[in-house]
């Protein structure tokens, strides 16, 4: 399943990064956003992940973000993100650069990662921008902050930019990278989506992993097809023992 061309690279690898998307949280049992079962069939991106809507009806945001958060917190990280940190112990330089707001690849232990789109956990007030604690799933009032103003989750919305240096630093990971993965994201939402063709352009070795091809398949060094929680601990087995 790995060519010879991959599993060198790896132990010359100084520099080793990852993309991830929703794909990696499938097999804990989180819903991924797009394809038959995605959490846009059912839901209107443009109603629940966009400040305006947010502000026109909070509490049915609430209620969504709500709702994704108790999938979450019930649901632990499976066998491809414990892969991804022990490949953080392994490399001197490795880099975790993900969509995914789900917290699941801190609980798996990775320490260096890049939260492209936020974090579920977190919050924030709209007014002062103050970062607030944790708030309870089952609270019934709308969350306030001290200053007055709405407290919304701590995520990156349609219509939004990102975390600038969460941003520089993955597109600067990129240019370094010597091998880069693209692991479980159709790679359609930018400016993730451009990382891999960036790692690409800069001379990295790309490879991504997912149960179906995307649009950058063809672009790429290596197209792996195949669930991420399956292939990553063989990868690891390989290059590690191998
Ligand atoms: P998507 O739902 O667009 O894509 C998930 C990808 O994972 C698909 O390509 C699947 O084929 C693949 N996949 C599913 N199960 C897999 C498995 N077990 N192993 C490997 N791959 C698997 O999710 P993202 O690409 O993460 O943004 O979506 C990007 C952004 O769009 C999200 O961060 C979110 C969404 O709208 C915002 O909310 C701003």
């Amino acid at each position: 399943m790995f060519s010879e061309k991959l599993i060198n690279k790896l132990k010359q690898a100084k520099i080793v990064a990852v993309l991830t998307g929703a794909g990696i949280s499938a097999e804990s049992g989180v819903p991924t956003f797009r394809g038959e079962e995605g959490l846009w069939k059912k839901f209107r991106p443009e109603e629940l992940a966009n400040f305006d809507a947010f502000m026109r009806n909070p509490e049915l945001v609430w209620e969504w973000y709500n709702y994704r958060k108790k999938i979450i917190v019930e649901v632990e990280p499976n066998p491809g993100h414990y892969a991804l940190a022990k490949m953080e112990q392994y490399f001197e330089d490795f880099h975790l650069i993900t969509q995914n707001v789900d917290n699941l690849h801190h609980r798996a232990g990775n320490k260096r990662i890049y939260e492209l789109h936020g974090n579920i956990m977190r919050n924030r007030c709209v007014d002062c921008n103050k970062n607030i604690a944790e708030i309870p799933i089952d609270q019934e009032e709308l969350p306030r902050c001290e200053c007055g103003g709405l407290i919304r989750p701590d995520v990156v919305w349609f219509g939004e930019t990102l975390p600038q240096q969460v941003m520089m630093n993955s597109f600067a990971v990129a240019n370094n990278a010597d091998v880069f993965f693209s692991i479980g994201t159709s790679a359609v939402i930018q400016p993730a989506a451009s990382l891999p063709l960036e790692a690409k352009h800069a001379g990295a070795y790309v490879v991504e992993i997912n149960t179906e091809s995307t649009v950058i398949s063809n672009l790429i060094d290596e197209s792996i097809l195949g669930k991420a929680g399956e292939i990553l601990p063989q990868l690891l087995d390989k290059f590690s023992i191998g």
